[in-house]
């Protein structure tokens, strides 16, 4: 829930820091017949960049971050995301539909041991199929595989798919944090 801060300029959103173990308990990473999986290359960022517009641009988390809500922004976001030193490719996917590419994580190193979850996304028109959940998965096996013992991710509260989906998936809430943004240019009241 977003809070009214002293300047007009500033609301305060809610966001929940969710963890899990990573052990042998970790369900397969199945997607619906008609789909796949796409590993990491460099020559897929563009789409990751598309899908991630795809997914976010009419989203919450589009107002919280602002790079969420246009082309430009994502590719940048993606590029940046790419070339940090702890971007792990193995937990780095794209789904591919019918219809192209339509889903889309990122895997990064944060400390040693502690992976975490960047940018889950699902376009809308293939949402409630399992997507999400599957990719979600994939993405933590891809921890595992380079030898993480944890992961974590952070999700606006208001969010109640993606937090499902967390809790569903094992994930817990260990951190509640608030994250300021000036709406002046978005929200003019
Ligand atoms: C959050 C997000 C990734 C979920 O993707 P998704 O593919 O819809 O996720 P799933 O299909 O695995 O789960 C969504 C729901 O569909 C249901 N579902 C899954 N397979 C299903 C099926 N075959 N038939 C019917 N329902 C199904 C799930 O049970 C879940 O239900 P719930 O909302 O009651 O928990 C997607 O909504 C999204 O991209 N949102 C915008 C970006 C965003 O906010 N990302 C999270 C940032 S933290």
């Amino acid at each position: 829930m977003a809070v009214h801060g002293l300047d007009h300029n500033i609301r305060y959103f809610k966001r929940f820091r969710m963890e899990r173990e990573l052990g042998n308990d970790l369900p397969a990473a199945v997607l619906p017949a008609g789909f796949s999986w796409w590993p990491w290359q460099p020559v897929l960022l563009e789409h990751h960049a598309e899908v991630k517009f795809q997914c976010f641009h009419d989203e919450i988390d589009a107002t919280i971050f602002p790079s969420l809500g246009c082309r430009q922004g994502c590719l940048l976001l993606m590029t940046e995301i790419s070339r940090r030193p702890g971007f792990i490719p193995e937990a780095t996917w794209l789904v591919v539909g019918p219809d192209g590419p339509c889903g889309t994580v990122q895997g990064i190193r944060e400390r040693p041991g502690v992976g975490a979850i960047q940018n889950l996304g699902v376009v809308p028109g293939c949402r409630g199929r399992g997507i999400g959940e599957a990719l979600l998965l994939q993405a933590l096996h891809g921890f595992c595989r380079v030898g993480l013992g944890r992961a974590v991710l952070e999700v606006t509260a208001q969010n109640d798919v993606a937090l499902r989906l967390y809790r569903r998936l094992g994930f817990r809430c260990r951190r509640t944090l608030y994250k300021a943004v000036d709406v002046a240019a978005t929200f003019p009241f």
